[in-house]
């Protein structure tokens, strides 16, 4: 029997996906390898096109390769700067935007654009919907660690070919995400980037129109 979802899991549901934080402040407590199989698990539990399940999760576990993709971040980060008026860039450096140096776990996140799986159903007519699915699990991902308690911070301002040739991956690997997971500093209802002034969330109305 398929379970029921009542109104009390729904207002959870609700709260969670309210909490659902984007995290760059973590505690260097180390998780549980139970923990990351757990949520790894779950991950594989999203959509794919075709089912072709293209989402290639990679830890980085040697303390080199995460300095060396913390460098590669800040340099990247510094660059973009470079092309914004001198108030915008104020707040922008004020800004922290990854946690890759405290974080317990760094997982790369790749999509595998050759995957034989699935056998090219969709992904035939629209291949960028192979990482469409990849984008799907990360978020999957996501909600699962935030109802665990624990912290997912992305991090895409990185050179995805840097990243490959750094991880030593596949050629047919397309970098998706750098993913920090951990348990939150301090979790908190509104995102960090409206907290601290970059900008806010938009009224849901903005976004959605007729025809
Ligand atoms: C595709 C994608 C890429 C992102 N890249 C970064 C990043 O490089 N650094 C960062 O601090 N946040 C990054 N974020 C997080 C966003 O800043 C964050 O989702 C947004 O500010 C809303 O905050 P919230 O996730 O806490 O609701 C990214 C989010 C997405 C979905």
């Amino acid at each position: 029997m398929p379970p029921r979802f009542g109104p009390e899991f729904q207002d959870e549901l609700t709260a969670l996906l309210a909490w659902r934080r984007d995290v760059r402040h973590f505690r260097r407590d180390p998780l549980d390898e139970d923990t990351v199989a757990e949520l790894m698990a779950t991950a594989q539990l999203a959509p794919s096109v075709g089912n072709s399940q293209p989402w290639r999760f990679v830890r980085v576990r040697s303390a080199e390769l995460r300095e060396s993709l913390a460098a590669h971040a800040d340099a990247e980060v510094v660059r973009a700067g470079e092309a914004m008026t001198d108030e915008r860039r104020a707040t922008y450096s004020s800004l922290k935007l990854h946690g890759m140096r405290e974080a317990p776990e760094v997982i790369a996140v790749f999509c595998d654009d050759a995957t034989p799986i699935g056998g090219g159903l969709g992904a035939a007519t629209m291949p960028e919907t192979r990482r469409f699915s990849v984008v799907l699990a990360i978020h999957t991902l996501w909600l699962a660690a935030r109802a665990k308690g624990l912290g997912l911070g992305w991090v895409s301002v990185v050179k995805p070919d840097y990243i490959a040739g750094l991880l030593d991956v596949p050629q047919d690997w397309r970098l998706i995400a750098l993913l920090c997971l951990g348990h939150p500093v301090e979790p908190d209802v509104v995102p960090e980037l409206e907290r601290r002034g970059w900008q806010a969330r938009l009224d849901w109305r903005a976004n959605v129109s007729e025809r």
